[in-house]
């Protein structure tokens, strides 16, 4: 039996994790309390541990969780920014789910952009009240617009398909380009300069984090629509702010926002907002918010238990190599073990 402290858990976790670890002989000790120096406690006399994105698995989290006997980290996400993996690094090996439906933060991302820029929003509200009026609900075509794309990974790659459905120009950045993709490199100053829309596909690095700020948003085409389904940090949030009430940024469509952390994923209706800068964005009649939701669909949450369960297994059971685990060398070819197909430590 392998026991796993499964932290900030929700109801449709409960769901499909319940059921891959009854197949396979693993309990969860769910708990709805997100993981940090003040709830690593209640991972004691556990294997594991099982984390999302707003969990805290910092240096001193990483320490305890040693302490306590446990070897292993399974995040059921792809990002990986709120992992100290260097403090992991011979200690506690940590396993991710790469990638579970890039198609469903790649889809997540139109929603957001045609909701927006067609004003559906708005509509539904209105129409709910039988106002039918159109006034104010003018929206623009896409085709023909040109889109940058930061990051063409798996989520970006199928966002620039579906794009291209649409008749647009689309234009990348990314500081590793796939070579043969076919796709239409600039620099990241050329995106500013010449997208219609903007949208967010790479992961939150030091390189990257407030990649969107004043002097981004200055170089960019007035009118411009951003959208973001990666990690909040890669917008200055203030600059955004900023940027909407100058006229200078159209629309903003974001899934994720830096101080995310103690709000998102909860049900807020009824308490005084204590963010003011989200509570000013929210306000904004051309910002969309969604609460980390890009991820949410069936197929998803059921890639993500079955790859969780499968790492976990991998490394008990077998020799405990797992194509899944990273570490701080991953993406330095010389010194991953992995490329050698080693295990990280
Ligand atoms: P991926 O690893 O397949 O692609 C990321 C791309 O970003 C790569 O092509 C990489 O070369 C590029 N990149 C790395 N550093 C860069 C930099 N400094 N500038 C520009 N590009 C850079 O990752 P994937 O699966 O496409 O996911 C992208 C991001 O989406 C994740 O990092 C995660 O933060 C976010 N995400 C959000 C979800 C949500 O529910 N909102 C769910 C899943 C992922």
């Amino acid at each position: 039996m392998i026991r796993i402290a499964f932290y900030d858990t929700k109801e449709y976790d409960r769901q499909s994790f319940g059921q891959y670890g009854a197949l396979h002989d693993i309990q969860f000790r769910f708990l709805e309390t997100r993981l940090n120096e003040d709830t690593v406690e209640l991972a004691k006399g556990c294997d594991a541990v099982c984390v999302f994105v707003n969990d805290t698995v910092n240096a001193m989290v990483i320490d305890r969780l040693y302490a306590f006997g446990i070897r292993l980290i399974a995040l059921r996400c792809a990002g990986y920014n709120n992992v100290d993996v260097k403090a992991a690094f011979g200690k506690i090996h940590v396993v991710r789910v790469p990638a579970y439906s890039p198609y469903a933060i790649a889809e997540h991302a139109i929603a957001l952009l045609l909701t927006s820029v067609r004003r559906i929003h708005k509509a539904y509200n209105r129409t709910r009240d039988f106002n039918f009026s159109l006034n104010g609900l003018t929206g623009f075509d896409f085709h023909g617009k040109t889109v940058g794309v930061i990051g063409t990974g798996k989520i970006g790659r199928i966002f620039i398909d579906i794009c291209r459905g649409f008749g647009m120009n689309v234009i990348a950045y990314d500081r590793f380009p796939a070579k043969d993709a076919g796709i239409d490199y600039v620099t990241l100053e050329q995106l500013f300069e010449q997208s219609d829309i903007i949208s967010l596909h790479c992961p939150l690095t030091d390189e990257t984090r407030h990649m969107i700020r004043a002097d981004s948003i200055e170089k960019m085409k007035k009118g411009v629509v951003i959208v973001n389904t990666s990690r909040g940090g890669l917008i200055d949030a203030e600059a955004l702010l900023d940027g909407i009430k100058a006229r200078k940024i159209g629309a903003a469509c974001l899934d994720v926002y830096e101080e995310e952390a103690d709000i998102f994923f909860e049900d807020r209706s009824g308490h005084i907002p204590d963010d003011d800068l989200l509570t000013r964005l929210i306000s904004m009649p051309n910002v969309i918010v969604t609460s980390h939701q890009a991820f949410l669909t069936n197929e998803a949450l059921d890639n993500i238990a079955r790859t969780t369960v499968e790492n976990i297994l991998s490394f008990y059971e077998k020799d405990g190599l797992c194509d899944n685990e990273l570490c701080y060398h991953c993406g330095h070819i010389e010194e991953c073990r992995k490329e050698r197909k080693e295990r990280c430590f």
